[in-house]
């Protein structure tokens, strides 16, 4: 196992596409990190240049404490999963775990020790004589796994490995993937676009948006603090809630005003936001921060809006609200709600739980210090 070292990645296609630019990450050997965007935001390319597959524009990639940039893909001892398995169709499960194996040279006796181990780990020793058109999605998935594992790399890279899987199958094979790297303690990297199977997998999570990352840290912290807006919308479902509004700075009070509604922010907050009055910002609050009910100790904030959308999810509510001004907002209650379309409603927000970034698509969240924004 190794620690990876990302010092100034950067990836340019054909002399003119930037996909990945200035990229630090410093991966903790045994650490799990999953990398986390929007489809075309550079991930891929970041683990084909971990992996060797693609060259680095500008930077500097160590496995180890070896620097790698010259290194050939099948010296960096790292393994690759990808989204599609990509397994060899006429050989069966055995030959595909096999495969690396057989090309080091290893005895075949080491090889089936090696290959049954591994399959008894993922559960497919019954399937080792099958090809893999005669396997489940799933199965194919336990067997890209187990051709990874056999052959115990310094590096695991993940490229969207659950993405063709079925929601259900989805869910419970991240569980077993997460019991299987902590078995393990292998260096992971691990790339998706879905939020929830990075907070969710990841020990930390890198987020990243246009080529360059936004933030690295532990998932609650990217939630509970992220540094700009993109990342508070990025991460979780329902989606953060955004007002444009003006702060008002009044004596030892600060307030945001939004249509006819004032919203008082909490005293920390009006240190840090002495430069902003009149100036326009951008309220976030999650949906679980907004209630029909008061916060208790709290100072309770109101926002005044009309029921559009009654949705139960089961273990919740999710209500679409639009307030005075049409701006639209989601807010979670409980799951029995007799919330119905149509109601007027008022709703408190939690003050403490509320987020001020400055406007824009990566406006910076004003409310957290000691960010770790790059
Ligand atoms: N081989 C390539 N040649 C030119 N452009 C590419 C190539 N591969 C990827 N890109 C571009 O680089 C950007 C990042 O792509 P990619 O790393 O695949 O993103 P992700 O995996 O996050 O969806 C995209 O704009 C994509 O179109
Ligand atoms: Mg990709």
């Amino acid at each position: 196992m190794a620690r990876v070292l990302l010092e100034n990645v950067g990836k340019i296609y054909d002399g003119k596409v930037s996909a990945v630019s200035n990229f630090n990450l410093d991966i903790a050997d045994g650490e799990f990190m999953v990398i986390v965007g929007p489809s075309g935001c550079g991930k891929t390319t970041t683990l084909r240049m971990i992996a060797g597959l693609e060259k680095t524009t500008t930077g500097n990639i160590y496995i180890g404490d070896i620097l790698v940039n010259d290194v050939p893909p099948k010296e960096r001892d790292v393994a690759m999963v990808f989204q599609n398995y990509a397994l060899y169709p006429h050989m069966t499960v055995y030959q595909n775990m096999a495969f690396a194996l057989k090309m080091r040279n290893l005895p075949a006796g080491q090889i089936s020790k090696r290959v049954k181990e591994v399959s008894g780990l993922l559960g497919i020793e019954r399937l080792l004589n099958r090809k893999p058109r005669a396997l489940s999605g799933g199965q194919r998935q336990r067997v890209a796994l187990g051709r990874a594992i056999v052959r115990n790399p310094k590096v695991f890279l993940f490229d969207e490995p659950l993405s063709n899987l079925d929601a259900k199958l989805r869910v419970t094979t991240r569980a077993e993937l997460k019991a299987m790297q902590h078995r393990l303690q292998s260096t992971s990297v691990y790339v998706t676009h879905d939020q929830a199977e990075a907070m969710t997998l990841g020990e930390r999570i890198c987020v990243m948006h246009n080529g360059v990352i936004q933030q690295v840290a532990g998932p609650m912290e990217v939630y509970e603090r992220p540094v700009n807006t993109f990342v508070a919308g990025f991460l979780g479902t329902p989606a953060m809630n955004f007002f444009t509004g003006f702060i008002k700075l009044k004596n030892d009070t600060a307030s945001f005003v939004i249509d006819k509604d004032t919203i008082i922010l909490p005293q920390r907050l009006r240190t840090v936001l002495s430069d902003y009055h009149n100036k326009e910002i951008v309220l976030g609050v999650r949906p679980e921060h907004l209630s029909l009910h008061q916060f208790p100790g709290r100072i309770n904030n109101i926002i005044s809006a009309t029921v559009n959308v009654v949705e139960p999810v089961g273990i919740r509510t999710d209500v679409h609200l639009t307030n005075h001004n049409g701006k639209k907002f989601v807010v979670c209650v409980g799951p029995y709600t007799k919330l119905k379309a149509n109601d007027a409603v008022k709703m408190y927000i939690d003050q403490e739980k509320i987020h001020i970034f400055e406007p824009g698509e990566t406006g910076k969240n004003v409310t957290i210090s000691g960010s770790t924004l790059t």
